[in-house]
């Protein structure tokens, strides 16, 4: 009987890969499955809940199985275009509570950043001046120094996340 249940979402493979690591890390301890294909949650101690941040939100997907969720401890996983621990960052992860039901519990967060969709990123360079969205000198460096993540050191950084809160699930639960 496995413990933990890793269920992401990912649309250009940001929360893919470190959904993955953190199941590497978890060793025999855990079964992992996408949004998509989530078995049954009863039997898990834990969710793990991986999301890509979309317009300060968990992504559509995501906020569809969250609210699958009753009675649960969950540990929440994004990423995102923007610093990991940025205020942007916290803010999604408050955002995401409103999915979440009331009796269900959030006992850990990971926040990773991701390379934004080169799609995406040519649609924002045509954005008039003006626009919410129209790059600017601050935008273009934000999406530049996201293009490069998850990279070797997030990866390390979600492994580690895993077996530290193996450790802490095992003393305290
Ligand atoms: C439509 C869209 C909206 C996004 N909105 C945000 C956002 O509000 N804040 C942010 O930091 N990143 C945002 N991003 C960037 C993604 O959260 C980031 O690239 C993420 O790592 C993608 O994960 P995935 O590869 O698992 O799909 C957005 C990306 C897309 C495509």
């Amino acid at each position: 009987m496995k413990d933990f249940l890793i269920v992401y979402s990912s649309k250009t493979g940001n929360t893919e890969k470190i959904a993955k690591a953190l199941y590497t890390a978890a060793e025999e301890r855990c079964d992992i499955a996408t949004v998509h294909s989530a078995a049954a949650t009863e039997k898990y101690k834990v969710i793990f809940a991986g999301y890509w941040v979309d317009k300060g939100e968990p992504d559509k997907e995501a906020q569809k199985f969250l609210q699958t969720l009753t009675e649960k401890k969950i540990v929440l996983f994004q990423t995102l275009g923007a610093e990991a621990e940025s205020d942007h960052g916290v803010s999604a992860f408050a955002n995401t509570g409103k999915y979440l039901n009331r009796r269900c519990k959030v006992i850990g967060t990971l926040s990773i950043r991701g390379a934004i969709d080169p799609k995406l990123i040519k649609g924002m360079l045509k954005m008039p001046p003006g626009h919410p969205h129209a790059p600017t000198e601050e935008s273009k460096k934000r999406w530049l120094d996201a293009s490069t993540h998850p990279d070797e050191y997030d990866i390390k950084k979600a492994e580690s996340y895993m077996r530290k809160f193996i450790a802490f699930y095992d003393r305290f639960y």
